[in-house]
């Protein structure tokens, strides 16, 4: 499987973004997070194409929790995407690359008063409220300083995607959003409407799971939405003006997931959002997106160093299990641990060469750190590169410092040149923030 500008050089190694990935280990070191920067430019474009051509008013956003250092936020503006941020760090991460306020949605289900004020101080576009809390909070913070801000409400419109059920987000039983079947959707637009001018109420939002395979979950989920939009204008004569259909959109971590394009899952979400109008009786609004694994997911491939390669008797065919260990693990990929997710690997300095060795990928953390069960690649040997595919989103935004490693460089490859756009940390940067009270050191 070779995704975005992969390809095997004349060395037999793997390339990407027009750099030998054997090259890149040996001068950034491993593990070492490498994103396609012409791969994720390609998914902006696309996306925006797609969905702009089949519906003008539509803005898609990037979402930040995917993927986030200042330099993709540069990127995000120069390709004219708007960007969702979910924390302090990721709206401070924006306003670090000048990334423009008023293409900024604030997410989160627990925002903060300290957050915010940030969005108040940074202007931003919209903040996306998820519950009376927030809305509350939101309208006295805007009444006390005399001005206003613009916000879409969150609802869960109680789909259920076939999804892991830890990136399931759209059902009933959720910590997020409004429900709609209680009433406290409707509700809650009727507090936001109360809030004028203070609260701007603009639309309404969901985010219905992620790393879904087809375009059903959407259109179950658009008609809900769309039906609620209607029911809000029989029951307060409020039109919504922007319907935000979150992400979702899945990838291939493996050849065998096969995603639809852009295009189709364009065609089907508009299709169907038209369709809905149409029943419904509604005036159409504009439509936002927030894709975040779909556009820098399969841009990531993360480089680890072959160690110590063991095998051992197992009962059940073929009898063996080889296991080869990598200088990584659950620090810089937590999902197999947290969402049993798969991958697949190859070793990249033998591209060429058959993959004929069934292998076990295990971290070096202190858990039983599995990135890849049973794959097959080439033979492999301590030192060797091992290249794992599609670690683009949810990979580097979720790494950790568990028992104290380093967290990877990360680099942009682009026509043969590659760029840190995060440096590895340091051994004095793992002990930065500690403190020692006095009476330790006697
Ligand atoms: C509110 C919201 N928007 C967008 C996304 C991005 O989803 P995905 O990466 O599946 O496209 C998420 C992911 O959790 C989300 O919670």
């Amino acid at each position: 499987m070779l995704l975005g500008t992969q390809r095997v050089n004349s060395r037999g190694h793997l390339e990407v973004g027009g750099c030998d990935t054997v090259d890149l280990a040996r001068r950034f070191g491993t593990p070492l997070y490498v994103i396609d920067e012409a791969t994720v430019r390609a998914n902006c474009r696309s996306y925006r194409a797609a969905f702009e051509s089949r519906y003008p008013r539509t803005d898609v956003s990037f979402a930040g929790k995917a993927f986030l250092t200042t330099a993709m936020a540069r990127l995000v503006a120069q390709e004219g995407l708007g960007l969702d941020v979910a924390s302090a760090g990721e709206l401070y991460t924006a306003i670090k690359a000048d990334f423009p306020a008023e293409k900024l949605l604030f997410h989160g289900n627990n925002k903060s008063a300290a957050e915010l004020e940030l969005a108040f101080q940074y202007n931003v576009g919209r903040i996306v409220v998820d519950n009376f809390h927030e809305l509350a909070m939101l309208a006295a913070m805007a009444r006390d300083k005399k001005s206003s801000r613009k916000i879409l409400l969150r609802v869960a419109p109680g789909v259920d995607p076939h999804t892991h059920r830890l990136i399931r987000t759209g059902q009933e039983d959720t910590k997020f959003g409004f429900n709609i079947k209680n009433g406290d959707a409707l509700s809650a637009v009727r507090q936001a409407l109360e809030a004028a001018p203070h609260i701007q109420l603009a639309g309404i939002h969901c985010h219905i799971g992620s790393q879904l395979l087809d375009a059903s979950t959407h259109v179950e989920a658009i008609d809900v939405m769309v039906g609620f939009i209607r029911s809000l204008k029989d029951a307060t004569g409020w039109s919504a003006q922007e319907l935000d259909i979150g992400g979702g959109l899945g990838i291939r971590y493996l050849a065998e997931q096969l995603p639809p394009t852009l295009d189709d899952f364009a065609t089907t979400v508009i299709a169907s959002l038209k369709d809905a109008f149409a029943r419904y009786d509604v005036d159409e609004p504009a439509l936002l997106l927030e894709p975040g694994r779909s556009i820098v997911g399969e841009a990531g491939l993360t480089l680890y160093t072959i160690g110590a390669i063991k095998t051992v008797p197992i009962p059940e065919d073929p009898g063996q299990r080889i296991y080869v260990a990598i200088d990584g693990g659950m620090s810089d990929n937590p999902r197999p641990q947290l969402y049993e997710s798969v991958y697949s690997a190859l070793v990249a300095s033998k591209a060429t060469l058959p993959a004929d060795t069934v292998a076990t990928i295990a971290g070096k953390h202190c858990e039983t750190d599995i990135l890849i069960w049973n794959t097959p690649i080439a033979e492999p040997k301590p030192g060797d590169v091992l290249a794992v595919q599609s670690t683009g989103a949810y990979n580097y935004a979720m790494a950790s410092n568990y028992n104290r490693f380093t967290k990877p460089a990360c680099v942009f490859v682009l026509d043969g040149q590659a760029d840190l756009v995060s440096e590895r940390e340091t051994l004095d940067d793992v002990v930065r923030l500690d403190r020692v009270p006095e009476r330790l050191w006697t």
